[in-house]
């Protein structure tokens, strides 16, 4: 519907956190508002993409004109990616949960007045950025996020060769930076070719920058 450098171009995005269940009514989480994600598909569907917008419950409502395609676990996620591909380009701003509950109850767990509280067994999470940079369907570009509190580019440049992504968008959340759950974003872009800092900037700007840079590769 709308012309652009990414018309005919099918982009997945996978944004907010995961919910990972310890019983019906109780469970552990990433903290995450989906507001980077959000404005990473809204600024790739501007620029006429198709865009396949896999979200966790995410503070932020999603954006109008993309698929939206809501999913609770990390192992959920992980399977609507896998029905959304193939794609031309893959964003994932998801802050999964690297964990999930093995001995999650079926039922709401009770205190049993031991005073003992019970113990959780936790299980590795599949890893969706992983799974999708080395899987046979492989996006032409994979672009992953990496919220890091020290020695960011070092972190982020070592994540981006283990995950087998194209791209990190690496960013520094220590509280200092008011940058979770906040409107801004100082991102550094790591590619094969380094580490480029951005400017401290909106969330909405570095989607359209970022946006704007897929396009450059994919058209
Ligand atoms: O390892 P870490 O969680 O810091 O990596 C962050 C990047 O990996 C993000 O792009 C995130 O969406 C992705 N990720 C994923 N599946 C996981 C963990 C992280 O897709 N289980």
């Amino acid at each position: 519907f709308s012309a652009g450098p990414l018309q005919g171009k099918h982009v997945l995005v996978t944004s907010g956190p995961t919910h990972e269940p310890i019983d019906p009514v109780r469970y552990i989480a990433n903290r995450s508002s989906g507001a980077q994600g959000t404005a990473v598909a809204a600024a790739l569907r501007d620029l006429g993409a198709r865009v396949s917008f896999v979200t966790g419950p995410a503070t932020v409502p999603p954006p109008s004109g993309v698929t939206v395609i809501r999913v609770e676990t990390a192992r959920e996620m992980l399977a609507a990616v896998e029905a959304a591909l193939p794609a031309d380009a893959a964003v994932m701003a998801a802050a999964v949960a690297d964990w999930r509950v093995e001995n999650a109850g079926a039922q709401k767990m009770k205190k049993d007045g031991s005073g003992r509280a019970p113990a959780l067994n936790f299980a590795e999470n599949p890893d969706i950025l992983a799974t999708v940079s080395k899987s046979a369907n492989r996006p032409q570009l994979v672009v992953g996020f990496a919220a890091e509190t020290e020695t960011v580019v070092e972190h982020a440049t070592a994540k981006r060769l283990r995950k087998g992504c194209d791209w990190i968008v690496a960013n520094d959340v220590s509280p200092a930076t008011g940058i979770m759950g906040g409107s801004e974003n100082a991102v550094t872009l790591i590619s094969e070719t380094g580490a480029e800092a951005w400017p401290r900037m909106g969330k909405d700007e570095v989607a359209r920058r970022l946006a704007a840079r897929i396009a450059e590769v994919l058209s």
